[in-house]
C-alpha cells in the first residue's frame, strides 16, 4: 500500500490552508466600501479587509473547505465584516468554526429576523440554509473562521444588497454597541 502525504495542510488555529488546489482572494476596501454605514476617507482603498481561502477537488457533488481571515479594522467605529450572503439554494446548510480571534456570526432570515452567535476559538456554528450569514470582527486581533459547505449552495449576494442586515456592530471605547 502506498502512503501519500496529504494534499492539503491546515494549522487550524494559526495558519492558512495550503495545497495544490487552494484558491485565495483578498477583498479590498474599495470593493466592499458600500457595505459599511459610512466611508472612511483616511483608509486606503487598497486596504485588505478580509481574505478567503478554499479548496475542492471537483466532481459532480463538490464539497468545499474554506477559511475566512478578517482583519481588526473599524470604519468610523463600525466593526469590519464580510459582505454576507444567502445561499442560492435555501436548502443548503453550512458549518462555520472559530479558529482565532473574537467576533459575531449574524444570521438573517428572509423575513428580516436577525440574531447573532459569539465566535471564538473552538466555537462551532450550524447555519441552516434559510439564513443569510455574515461574520463581524469585534476583537482586537484577526478573526479567523473555517467553513465547510457544498458548492451546490451557491452565493446569493443580491438579496443582501437589496435588503441589508438590519443591525450594525460598532466598537466604542472597547465596548461592542449594536445599532
Ligand atoms: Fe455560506
Amino acid at each position: 500500500m502506498q502512503i501519500k502525504s496529504p494534499k492539503y495542510i491546515y494549522d487550524f488555529f494559526n495558519g492558512v490552508i495550503q495545497g495544490e488546489n487552494v484558491k485565495h482572494y483578498k477583498k479590498l476596501y474599495k470593493e466592499i466600501d458600500f457595505i459599511y454605514k459610512t466611508r472612511d476617507n483616511q483608509l486606503s482603498p487598497d486596504t485588505v479587509m478580509y481574505e478567503v481561502y478554499s479548496f475542492n477537488e471537483g466532481g459532480s457533488n463538490i464539497l468545499l473547505w474554506g477559511l475566512t481571515v478578517i482583519y481588526p479594522i473599524t470604519i468610523n467605529g463600525e466593526c469590519n465584516m464580510t459582505r454576507g450572503h444567502f445561499h442560492e439554494d435555501r436548502e443548503e446548510p453550512e458549518i462555520y468554526f472559530g479558529c482565532s480571534g473574537e467576533g459575531l456570526l449574524l444570521y438573517l432570515d428572509s423575513q428580516g429576523k436577525i440574531f447573532a452567535e459569539k465566535v471564538f476559538k473552538g466555537s462551532l456554528h450550524y447555519i441552516h440554509g434559510n439564513y443569510a450569514h455574515r461574520l463581524v470582527n469585534t476583537g482586537d486581533d484577526t478573526l479567523r473562521v473555517g467553513a465547510c459547505w457544498r458548492e451546490a449552495a451557491g452565493h446569493d449576494y443580491k438579496s443582501i444588497d437589496e435588503k441589508p442586515f438590519p443591525n450594525r456592530v460598532y466598537k466604542k471605547d472597547g465596548k461592542i454597541d449594536i445599532a
